[in-house]
């Protein structure tokens, strides 16, 4: 098909009450503009181009697949002068099928859109749109003849009591049209009320002028538009809710679904069990048998097979290896890989280091910039003091090293393979393989201290 795309995102969104275009606004992780690019493309239009006004340069910023086109809209004057922008600097659009799609609309799938056009084809309609049946306000509602064929949309504000009423079939901001049809782009009409020329103008002109027109009816969740924080909230749980019922038919458990957020990029492997209050955002996959306790955020990482990842935890952009148990109250930042049957354990901070098979760090730890071999024991209240004031250094802590509780490694520095810390180290300097690095003053015990000291306050009292 000579398919052409155009989505209209340059509306103020005016009722969202937000500094931000509303086509930004996100959807589990991605801007709601997003989702329709990615349906719409699955159509493999000729060209996709997206009408842009309010927030023009962050909106084009934000998309970044470079197959989009972009078309200004110079005043914000309503879906149907969008449209007619569209064309004006289409010169290419002729002879095709259009696909209009409203921005707004990021739960429309291609499956819908595919079996839309290919009814447009069939029945040879000039205009063609998607409808769905609900008992919302604030859409145009569909005008049928007795003869219940299309004859119009009428806009809810500029509709009577009885059309709101007695209309239950609503439009879903989604048509397709012959290029023809875009000839009657100048014959809309100023709205007095708004100022505003409305694309939904075109259904009436197109029926008064003897053109097929046709409304397919579509599940509404995918038409709704978004046009308030309560209408951006539905569309989110929708998609959750779509989602984990998705992964609950694959085989994982999910104590209270509704108290989960998945986003559509995330896998999940089978017999892992989900608490709620977690987060798995991004990129993310997690392996079979897992557990994600609850207050969990995994955000674009990989969590292998027989994870547990205890209460509170964070985990960004890095990398867990099966058997390992991570938290409660842990934090992964950017770039960790964390080997198999490690233990992470409380109030314990990881950036940007390696930490090998079997390793320990279970209390009050900071490790960054650190290289840390296979079977080390990192005791509580270990610190790499990885940063100078300018630059970063690396800690390097071999394979069955302990380090004794409360030591701090100022690097750059090295630890020989299973060589001991003493506890409360301060580490300045390489330790060889297999030696003891102990840095602290000996200890020295006063006899009778206490008996001393309490005779003296009694003298002084006296
Ligand atoms: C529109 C339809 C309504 C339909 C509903 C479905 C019109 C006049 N009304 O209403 O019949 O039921 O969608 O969700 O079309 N836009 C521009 N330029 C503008 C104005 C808007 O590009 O000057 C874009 C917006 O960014 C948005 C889309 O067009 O993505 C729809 O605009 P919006 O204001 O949301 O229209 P609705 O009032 O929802
Ligand atoms: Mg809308």
């Amino acid at each position: 098909m000579n398919l052409y795309a155009v989505i209209l995102a340059a509306g103020q969104g005016k009722r969202m009450r937000s500094l931000k275009p509303k086509v930004l606004h996100e959807v589990l992780g991605k801007p709601m503009i997003q989702y329709v690019i990615e349906s719409v493309k699955r159509l493999k239009p000729k060209k996709l181009v997206i009408v842009v006004g309010k927030g023009a340069e962050e909106v084009k910023s934000q998309i970044k697949d470079k197959s989009v086109f972009f078309v200004r809209q110079r005043k914000l004057l309503g879906t149907g002068n969008a449209l007619a922008e569209a064309k004006r600097a289409s010169k290419d659009m002729k002879n095709s099928t259009i696909l209009v799609l409203n921005g707004d609309s990021p739960l429309i799938t291609s499956k819908t859109l595919k079996e839309f056009l290919k009814k447009h084809k069939r029945n040879k309609n000039g205009l063609s749109f998607l409808s769905f049946n609900d008992d919302a306000s604030g859409y145009g509602r569909v005008l049928r003849n007795r003869q219940g064929s299309v004859t119009g949309i009428v806009e809810d504000r500029h509709a009577t009591a009885s059309e709101k009423r007695n209309i239950k079939e609503l439009n879903g901001g989604i048509y397709a049209m012959e290029f023809k049809i875009t000839n009657y782009l100048s014959k809309l009409e100023k709205h007095g009320s708004s100022g505003e020329y409305y694309v939904t103008d075109l259904v009436g002109i197109a029926f008064k002028n003897g053109k097929k027109v046709e409304a397919y009816n579509c599940p509404s969740k995918e038409v709704r538009g978004i046009n308030t924080r309560a209408e951006l909230h539905q569309a989110i749980e929708s998609l959750n809710r779509k989602n984990i019922s998705g992964w609950m038919q694959r085989g994982i458990t999910f104590i209270d679904p509704s108290a989960s957020i998945v986003h559509s990029s995330v896998s999940i492997g089978k017999d892992t069990v989900i608490y709620p209050n977690t987060y798995l955002e991004g990129n993310t996959s997690i392996g079979k048998n897992c557990i994600i306790y609850p207050g969990a955020r995994i955000c674009d990482s990989i969590v292998e097979n027989g994870v547990s990842i205890k209460d509170s935890t964070l985990i960004e952009n890095s990398k867990v290896r099966s058997g390992s148990i991570i938290g409660p109250f842990a934090h992964l930042r950017p770039h960790s890989i964390v080997g198999r049957n490690v233990r992470i354990g409380n109030f314990v901070e990881i950036k940007k280091s390696s930490i090998g098979d079997g390793t320990k760090a279970s209390h009050l730890t900071y490790l960054g910039d650190a290289v840390i071999g296979k079977n080390v024991n990192i005791g509580a209240g270990t610190t790499t003091c990885n940063y100078d004031g300018k630059r970063k250094h690396t800690t390097k802590i071999n394979s069955g090293v302990f380090v004794g509780s409360n030591s701090q490694f100022i690097a750059p520095v090295k630890i020989g393979r299973d060589a001991y810390v003493a506890a409360g180290a301060t580490v300045t300097r390489d330790v060889p393989a297999g030696a003891l690095a102990i840095s602290r003053p000996r200890q020295k015990n006063i006899e009778d201290w206490t008996k001393k000291t309490q005779l003296k306050v009694k003298k002084r009292k006296k």
